[in-house]
C-alpha cells in the first residue's frame, strides 16, 4: 500500500495506473475509521482495480466554533485498516497542500439550504470544495460516500451533474453498532450517559419507518419521531426533517420518495441520522 502526501505525487501514481487501463475507486474520509468507512473500502475493493482511501480532516467545512481541532485522529490505526482492507493508496495531505492561499470554493445553493445547512451555514462550500479538488486530483471512475450522511451525498450527486465530473457516485448504507446507534467518529466524545442516551436517534428512525408506512403525512410521522426525542433528558433536537430525496424540499404528504433525516444534539455532540423511504435502499 502506498502513502502519499502531496497531489503531484498522487497524478503520477494514478496517471501510470491509468496508463495500465485500471480502473480507479475513491474513498474520501476524514479519518479515524471505523466500520461505516470500512463498508464504503470493501464496497469499492470490488468494484475497482485500484482503491484510494483520503485521508484528510477539512478545515474548510467545519464552522469557527465547531470541533475541527477536537475531531479525533488516529493515522496510524487508520493505516492498519486500510491496509487490511486491501487498499492500494491513502492520500493523507496536510492543510497547506490543499489549501494553500486558495480563493477559489464550490458553493452549492438550495440543497445546502436546510437540513445540516441551517445550523452549519458553511459546511456544504467546504464540502463540495475539497471533494471536487479530491476528484481532481484522484480522478476516480467511482466514488463511495455513505447514506449515514444523506444530504452530504445528495449534494455530492448534484455537483457531479451541475459540473460535470466524469464520476460515477455510489451511495452505500448506514452501518450501525448492535444496539442501533448509527457509526460515527464523533461518538467518541460520548460520555456513558450519553452513550445511551444516543439511541433515541436510531429508536426515532425505527419508529419513523414504522410509522410512515402507514400513513401519508409527514407531520404524523415527525410527531411520532420528535416524541422519542424529547423523552430523553439528554437530548436536544437541532431538526426533523421529512424532505423530497432528491431536492431536499420539504413535503407535506409522502407521496413519492423522502428522506427523513435529524440532527440532535446529545449533550455538546450533534449527532445525525436518516432513513430513506419509497426507495430502492443503497447496495449492499
Ligand atoms: P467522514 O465523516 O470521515 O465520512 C467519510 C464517509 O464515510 C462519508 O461518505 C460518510 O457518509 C461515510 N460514513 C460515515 N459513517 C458511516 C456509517 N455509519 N455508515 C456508512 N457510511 C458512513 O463525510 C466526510 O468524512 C467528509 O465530509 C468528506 C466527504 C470526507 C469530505 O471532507
Amino acid at each position: 500500500m502506498e502513502i502519499t502526501t502531496t497531489v503531484s505525487e498522487t497524478r503520477s501514481l494514478i496517471r501510470q495506473w491509468k496508463k495500465e487501463g485500471m480502473t480507479i475507486g475513491l474513498v474520501p474520509t476524514m479519518g479515524f475509521l471505523h466500520e461505516g468507512h470500512a463498508s464504503l473500502i470493501k464496497k469499492c475493493r470490488e468494484e475497482n482495480d485500484k482503491v484510494v482511501v483520503s485521508v484528510f480532516v477539512n478545515p474548510t467545512q467545519f464552522g469557527e466554533n465547531e470541533d475541527l481541532e477536537a475531531y479525533p485522529r488516529d493515522f496510524h490505526r487508520d493505516m492498519a485498516l486500510c491496509e487490511e482492507m486491501d487498499a492500494d493508496l491513502v492520500f493523507h495531505p496536510e492543510p497547506e497542500e490543499m489549501y494553500q492561499d486558495a480563493c477559489t470554493f464550490i458553493n452549492i445553493t438550495d440543497l445546502s439550504d436546510n437540513l445540516c445547512g441551517k445550523t452549519r451555514p458553511t459546511h456544504f462550500k467546504g464540502v463540495c470544495t475539497v471533494v471536487g479538488k479530491l476528484f481532481n486530483i484522484v480522478t476516480p471512475d467511482n466514488a463511495y460516500f455513505g447514506q449515514k450522511d444523506a444530504q452530504q451525498l445528495a449534494i455530492i450527486k448534484k455537483m457531479v451533474m451541475d459540473l460535470n465530473f466524469d464520476v460515477r457516485i455510489v451511495g452505500c448504507p448506514i452501518i450501525r453498532e448492535e444496539d442501533g446507534l448509527a457509526k460515527s467518529s464523533r461518538n467518541t466524545y460520548l460520555n456513558e450517559r450519553e452513550r445511551t442516551a444516543a439511541l433515541c436517534l436510531s429508536k426515532a428512525v425505527k419508529r419513523g419507518q414504522e410509522v410512515i408506512a402507514k400513513g401519508c403525512n409527514s407531520n404524523d410521522v415527525l410527531q411520532e419521531m420528535n416524541e422519542i426525542i424529547e423523552k430523553e433528558p439528554l437530548a436536544k433536537v437541532d431538526y426533523i426533517s421529512i424532505v423530497d430525496a432528491l431536492t431536499l424540499q420539504p413535503v407535506e404528504y409522502v407521496e413519492r420518495p423522502v428522506l427523513a433525516a435529524m440532527a440532535v444534539y446529545i449533550g455538546r455532540t450533534r449527532l445525525i441520522d436518516n432513513f430513506i423511504y419509497g426507495e430502492e435502499p443503497a447496495e449492499q
